[in-house]
């Protein structure tokens, strides 16, 4: 059978589709079908994680990632090629002539991917209840004006702002393409109004805020999850939540 594309998306559109890797009992679902779309690299990678629900999330991640693009260009989804820049993060082969950009994070069940046409995009999800060592991250992950931000908090929001200040540092981050290598104490999400994000950048960026729009994503209440985007200044993108068909 032949698959049509039909979902469109202009250089504006932004879509970001969303996906829970696991059924009611936690257990992943078709995991085999969704295997069966993936390459043999893919499969190779996806063999070394050593916990099974490690491995299905991946799984279920580079399926959502093939199954998805495959709403836009008339490609099957095992037939998708990848190419990856020197931080590992992946795009669709050049030689497939495809002018589609996104984007993937996956965090303990949950997949959100991003798809922007000839326009960068990072976006990240994370699980709330983590467990993370706040003390130490604060210091590795926060700038200065950040954790003076979160001093001024009660220390019950301290988690749930530092998980929204990850995520948005993360999905810059991915934007740009250098994940993790960036200097993230040089990044600042700032929230003067308790709940829109400012971006602030020190020089070390070699980085203009005005050149991004970034924004949350709604998400099940126990994640965080955001998104960035890079654009022209004032260019108004268009937002929308998409699901995936069940395989
Ligand atoms: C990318 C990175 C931010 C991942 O963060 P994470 O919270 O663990 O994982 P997420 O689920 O949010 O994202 C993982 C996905 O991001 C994508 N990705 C990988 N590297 C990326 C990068 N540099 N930029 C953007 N996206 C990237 C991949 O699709 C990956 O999914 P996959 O592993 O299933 O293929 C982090 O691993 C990183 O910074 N890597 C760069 C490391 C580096 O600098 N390496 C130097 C080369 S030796």
């Amino acid at each position: 059978m032949t698959r049509e594309p039909h979902v469109t998306l202009s250089r504006t559109d932004v879509h970001l589709w969303i996906e829970s890797s696991a059924g009611p009992d936690g257990e992943p679902r078709n995991l085999r079908e969704h295997e069966s779309v993936l390459s043999p690299e893919e499969r190779n990678r996806a063999d070394q994680f050593y916990f099974a629900r490690d491995r299905a999330q991946f799984v279920m991640a580079r399926s959502l990632l093939r199954r998805c693009l495959s709403e836009y260009v008339d490609i099957e989804p095992a037939e998708w090629e990848f190419e990856f820049n020197r931080f590992g993060k992946p795009a669709v082969h050049h030689r497939l002539g495809v002018d589609l950009d996104f984007n993937l994070s996956h965090s303990r069940g949950m997949c959100l991917l991003g798809i922007t046409r000839e326009r960068p995009i990072g976006v990240d999800v994370e699980k709330r209840d983590a467990r993370i060592s706040l003390p130490d991250l604060i210091h590795q992950v926060m700038s200065e004006p950040e954790i003076e931000e979160l001093r001024r908090l009660p220390a019950r929001a301290w988690k749930s702002r530092f998980l929204d200040v990850w995520v948005f540092k993360e999905a810059y981050a991915k934007a740009r393409g250098q994940g993790i290598s960036l200097p993230l104490r040089d990044i600042s999400f700032l929230f003067p109004d308790g709940r829109t994000p400012q971006l602030v950048l020190k020089p070390s960026l070699a980085d203009r805020p005005d050149h991004w729009l970034y924004d949350f994503v709604k998400v099940p209440v126990d994640f965080h999850a955001a998104v960035c985007i890079g654009r022209r200044r004032d260019e108004e993108l268009q937002f929308e939540m998409r699901e995936p068909e069940p395989l």
